[in-house]
């Protein structure tokens, strides 16, 4: 059995958290309040643009840091290369067009730039602009620029922008920030651009299988992992489809088109029509293994009937039909939440499942005693037909995701 990679130690981290010029900085002070409530050391770095849309006052109380923005700022402390040398992570959020551009460029013109130059660490760009500038040549080649020197330049988000127009550029929610930016804390290289342009299908969520039109047969999982998976694949470049039936309240990840389904047929028609398209299916479902036989169409009455018996039938496996009718090169991946009991522990039923949906990875996660259902936090073991299996570090769900990512890229081979 191998070891995944190795990843840094749990928080608290130094993040240098720098704000751009955009009406997004507002949202910003969210991502800060999340960031110190984990125990963050967080030393927020506007830029003098920033400073007209959110006041220093509001970013010093938020960090309990007094705050600058000139290189002639605080000069015996030499800022610029002390926060860019000691930090564990730089976070940029609004990344306006004009910063960007600047960073592109290595200027060094104020605080923020010249911390870029100097900092070692993972750096994440979340960028918000009007779409017509997320789309426009320079901003593209620019974008390019960065990511070719390995910065994380984020997937904006569609949606609502400043005034009445809508569109992809949008600022995601700060829990996706703050998502990202812990993920690259306990991976740098969690976020490649290895998926670029692969068309990528996800089922996520619990499906509820009706027995009469208020009551369902259903299941713990919450789809928490399934987004997951969703969000690192966009940010690594993917074009994401994620069929999600029943789950928590979750945010859509930002530039991921979700479907909703609720039952297992809706679920199975979902997948079967979206799989052809896609290089890579993952089923991180978890679907009804049976439903009602004779779902009624009122509802069930409990004065004066005595209850019947539930009979129940079997729902076709998606998964194995999914195997036995992919396109050549598509790569098919299984989800398997195990107790273990007296047949066998958790990882011995993993093998069995894999051998039997002859998909080509299988995640297999221990559930009970706190795993796996309606938590943030996930482990398990990356079971490959090939045989090779590499235990998953406890950590967030995207940091899991990220692994599976990876072995799915290995197995993708370069893009074309
Ligand atoms: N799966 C599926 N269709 C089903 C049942 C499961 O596609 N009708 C998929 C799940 O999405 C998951 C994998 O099969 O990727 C394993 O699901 P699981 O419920 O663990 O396996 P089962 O075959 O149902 O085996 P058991 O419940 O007996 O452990």
């Amino acid at each position: 059995m191998t070891q995944a990679g190795p990843v840094r130690p749990d928080p608290p981290r130094r993040i240098v958290l720098g704000v751009g010029g955009g009406i997004a900085a507002y949202k910003v002070c969210e991502v800060l309040r999340r960031l110190t409530e984990a125990g963050h050391r967080v030393q927020v770095v506007p830029t003098e643009a920033a400073l007209r849309f959110v006041g220093s006052a509001t970013w010093e109380a938020l960090s309990g840091l007094p705050v600058h923005h000139g290189v002639f700022d605080d000069v015996p402390e030499v800022p610029h290369v002390r926060l860019g040398q000691t930090a564990d992570l730089v976070l940029v959020a609004p990344a306006t067009a004009d910063l960007l551009a600047r960073a592109a460029h290595g200027r060094a013109d104020d605080l923020l730039c010249a911390t870029l130059l100097t900092a070692r660490c993972p750096i994440l760009l979340v960028p918000a602009m009007h779409t017509e500038m997320w789309e426009h040549p320079a901003t593209v080649h620019n974008v390019e620029v960065l990511r070719s020197r390995k910065t994380v330049v984020a997937q904006p988000a569609s949606g609502r922008l400043t005034g009445a127009d809508s569109g992809a550029g949008r600022l995601p929610e700060a829990a996706e920030i703050v998502e990202l930016a812990t993920l690259l804390l306990r991976r740098a290289d969690a976020l490649p651009r290895d998926l670029a342009g692969r068309q990528v299908v996800i089922s996520t969520g619990g499906t509820q299988e009706p027995l009469d039109p208020v009551r369902y047969l259903g299941n713990r999982s919450s789809g928490r992992q399934g987004y997951a998976l969703a969000r690192v694949a966009a940010q690594r470049g993917a074009q994401v489809t994620l069929i999600a039936a029943h789950t928590a309240d979750l945010l859509d990840p930002a530039g991921v088109e979700v479907i909703r389904v609720s039952s297992a047929g809706e679920m199975r028609e979902a997948v079967l029509k979206a799989a052809p398209q896609a290089e890579v299916v993952v089923m991180a479902a978890a679907v009804a293994d049976f439903r009602p036989a004779d779902p009624r169409p009122s509802k069930i009455k409990k004065v004066g009937s005595d209850p019947d018996p539930v009979s129940l039938v079997v729902n076709p496996d998606i998964l194995v039909e999914l195997v036995r009718g992919r396109p050549q090169g598509q790569v098919v991946v299984g989800f398997a939440a195990e107790t273990g009991d007296s047949h066998g522990d958790v990882l011995t039923h993993g093998r069995v499942k894999l051998a039997r949906k002859s998909c080509d990875l299988l995640v297999v996660n221990a559930v009970g005693r706190g795993g796996a259902f309606e938590v943030d936090h996930n482990t398990g073991w990356l079971l490959s037909d090939d045989g090779v299996e590499t235990e998953l570090p406890e950590g967030p769900k995207s940091l899991l995701a990220s692994y599976v990512w990876d072995a799915v890229s290995a197995r993708l081979g370069p893009g074309s």
